[in-house]
């Protein structure tokens, strides 16, 4: 289970002078190509989704193949929602599976953004995940020319930064300090004295946006200076895009999987160049030494109702599949009835929660506890409840 804790992961990298791939994904063939890069060159790998790319694949569904690739790889993995949009997200993010969330109130004046990340922060940490907060202005959009989005670069400051991380408890910080999202013509210029002195004052792993199109000596000065995360998609993109039009110029080129052929391996050749650039590659082993496995816990309660008819308890459950499982930190809600008609009890809940923090979040959950009393202890006297960590850790 080589899905760990990410800030265990940045920390590591923080500490012993790397940085980590955040690779965007908006399909399966960037996940393959992404992760066939980490495994090829034994590196950590952070695999992002970025809610600006929702219109492109349908989060559910490539959260769950984010979440088995991860699980069947040999190389530590972190699952992060990239520039979240509002607190609603960052629930839905962790209860599909993510395990690192950003919040991006960055265009919000300071104050505005730390009411909105403290929220997403008290939140997160409630559930035991680590939150990326930003400030300053990073412009242009992932995956498209950064001269159709020509907004002005705003600096992260060193006052605000302090003041920001103290007052939000963020675990990460991506900064301001000349990038740029997406394809842009030459290099930007980056403020190295300026990311020196946010780095000295905070003493955090800082993310820098804006990966692509910067060179192998801004990267190692970034990392010098405290980068411990690099957000990277338009490169990967592109050599996708390349790869598709070289396919189409092909006499044989018909149909859709002839012309997506190859297009993984190109994604994984640019992911494993940048790998060894941010020096990542051969890391794995002693960061998985380093890092505490993320554990899923199944909260199990075994049950015999009272005072309800087969109808009455199928409504119960129906409400506590919506209730319980909107609740942060919670995967999955399975209801079931007994198969043998011996059982003890004839009913049960399976609650998957992320992580053991939430066994205490959800207890003290303002849901569960109206639900629990009002709809569920009045009719269940008897039952067992018991949460089990998963004890598979991948040793
Ligand atoms: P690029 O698309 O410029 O690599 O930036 C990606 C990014 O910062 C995602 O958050």
């Amino acid at each position: 289970m080589p899905l760990v804790h990410m800030g265990d992961m940045l920390r590591h990298a923080y500490e012993n002078g790397y940085a980590v791939g955040a690779f965007d994904v908006v399909s399966l063939d960037f996940i393959n190509g992404v992760m066939a890069a980490a495994e090829d060159r034994q590196a950590p790998v952070i695999v992002s989704l970025a809610e600006s790319h929702f219109a492109y694949f349908d989060f559910d569904l490539l959260m769950a193949a984010v979440e088995r690739a991860a699980e069947r790889s040999t190389v530590p993995v972190a699952i992060h929602l990239d520039h979240g949009e509002s607190l609603e997200s960052a629930v839905r993010a962790i209860n599909l599976g993510c395990t690192g969330v950003m919040v991006d109130a960055s265009s919000l004046p300071l104050e505005e953004n730390i009411v909105h990340t403290r929220a997403v922060v008290d939140m997160a940490h409630a559930c035991g995940i680590p939150v990326e907060g930003e400030l300053g202005y990073v412009p242009g959009v992932e995956g498209e020319d950064a001269e159709r989005h020509p907004g002005e670069v705003v600096y992260t400051t060193i006052a605000d930064a302090r003041h920001y991380v103290e007052a939000t408890g963020v675990d990460f910080l991506a900064v301001s300090v000349g990038t740029v999202h997406g394809r842009m013509k030459g290099e930007p210029q980056l403020d190295f004295q300026r990311l020196a002195e946010i780095n000295q004052t905070l003493g955090l792993p800082l993310v820098i946006h804006g990966g692509t199109g910067l060179g192998s000596e801004q990267f190692a000065r970034l990392i010098e200076n405290g980068v411990t995360k690099i957000n990277y998609y338009t490169a990967l993109a592109d050599a996708a895009g390349r790869r598709i039009q070289a396919n189409l110029q092909s006499a044989e080129c018909s149909g859709y999987t002839a012309c997506v052929h190859g297009v993984a391996d190109a994604i994984q050749q640019e992911a494993a160049r940048c790998i060894e650039v941010w020096g990542s590659a051969g890391r794995s082993a002693a960061l998985l030494e380093h890092c505490r496995p993320r554990l899923p816990v199944e909260h199990v309660i075994t049950y015999n109702t009272e005072g309800l008819d087969e109808t009455g308890v199928e409504e119960m459950m129906a409400e506590g599949r919506r209730t319980l499982g909107a609740i942060p930190g919670v995967r999955r809600v399975f209801t079931g009835h007994a198969v043998q008609d011996n059982a003890a009890y004839r009913h049960c809940w399976l609650v998957r929660f992320a992580g053991s923090a939430v066994i205490d979040s959800y207890r003290d959950h303002v849901d569960h506890q109206h639900f629990a009393d009002t709809c569920f202890r009045p009719h269940a006297g008897s039952r067992m409840s018991i949460d089990f960590e998963d004890s598979d850790t991948g040793h």
